[in-house]
């Protein structure tokens, strides 16, 4: 069997068969809910995946290659395109770029964003020509200054890189709450295209002043640490769910959290991280149906307290 008949079988079949409720969302053919990133009015569906520590294997190895194949195939077959990922996740990069070439041709649409995470522009020029080769991608969709390093040096460079047409949208990233002022101030001053940042039910502290200066100034918003690294998980581990995740579609904790961050109006999208097919089925229905209104958000945030 060649490898791009075992890609459709594995990444393409299986993901459906693996969650009840994927293919229950999918049967109804259903686009997945899009958002607009602002500086372009291009569309990105709001769930993508990221790839820090779960993508983080080798990828001559078989057996921990393909559940990751199956959860890049369930995001692309539920119309989600965003990948995130970073030169310093280890092979997650390289994995994202081996599994791309398996697929069938032409290659699924997808939305590539990676990241510099270092100071001066020949080693960020380094990283991204490793970025390029191990996503086997010339061209990125998105690249963000990882983690505020640098942060005024490598926006020139990416905007320059950007007029080149080497990468189509420049952002900035972090994943703390302490370094949300001055991302508040880099959004106000500099308006990248994209700001990366966490936000989750249990840690708002980006909808203080973040989140309404991204909206005010037309920067499109991807969230990091949906689920705090797993730890909400563990706060209701064992607890039945709300009546309110009928009331808005969800049926799992997890797509009670995802929608809790959808529903935020400055969020373009969220990128959780999984290692597991089902997960990753579980995750992408939060792209689908109702979203909770205001009153439903801090009911959400309520059941946490
Ligand atoms: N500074 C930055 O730029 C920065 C910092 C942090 C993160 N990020 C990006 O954001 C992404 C997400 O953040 P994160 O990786 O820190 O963590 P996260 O997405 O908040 O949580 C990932 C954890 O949740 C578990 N999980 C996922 N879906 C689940 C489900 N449906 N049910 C139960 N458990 C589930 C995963 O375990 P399983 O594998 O068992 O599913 C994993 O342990 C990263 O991968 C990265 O791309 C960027």
């Amino acid at each position: 069997m060649s490898d791009r008949r075992r890609f459709l079988q594995t990444a393409a079949c299986l993901p459906l068969l693996a969650h009840p409720w994927t293919a229950n969302a999918l049967s109804t053919k259903r686009p997945m809910r899009v958002r607009e990133i602002w500086s372009s009015g291009e569309m990105l569906p709001v769930m993508g995946l990221g790839t820090a520590d779960t993508f983080n294997v080798a990828p001559s190895d078989a057996a921990a290659m393909a559940p990751l194949a199956q959860v890049l195939g369930t995001l692309l077959d539920s119309g989600g395109t965003l990948i995130d990922t970073a030169p310093s996740y280890g092979q997650a990069e390289a994995v994202t770029g081996a599994l791309l070439a398996r697929a069938p041709d032409p290659r699924p649409r997808v939305f590539l964003a990676t990241k510099i995470g270092t100071e001066g522009h020949e080693s960020a020029m380094r990283q991204i020509q490793n970025s390029q080769r191990a996503l086997k991608s010339d061209k990125l969709d998105l690249i963000q200054v990882h983690n505020l390093i640098d942060t005024r040096n490598q926006l020139a460079l990416l905007r320059e890189l950007k007029q080149q047409g080497l990468t189509r949208y420049i952002g900035i990233t972090h994943y703390t709450d302490y370094a949300h002022d001055e991302l508040t101030d880099l959004v106000e001053r500099e308006k990248p295209d994209f700001l990366q940042v966490n936000l989750s039910v249990g840690a708002r502290n980006a909808e203080k002043r973040l989140l309404p200066a991204c909206l005010a100034n037309g920067v499109a918003v991807l969230i990091n640490r949906p689920f705090q690294d797993g730890a909400l998980f563990r706060g209701v581990k064992g607890r039945a769910l709300p009546d309110l995740a009928a009331e808005i579609g969800c049926g799992s904790w997890a797509q009670l959290f995802l929608k809790f961050i959808i529903s935020h109006p400055a969020v373009t999208a969220v990128i959780p991280a999984t290692s597991k097919p089902a997960n990753m089925a579980d995750n992408i229905l939060a792209g689908f149906g109702p979203l909770p209104n205001p009153a439903q958000r801090e009911r959400i945030a309520a059941l946490l307290d």
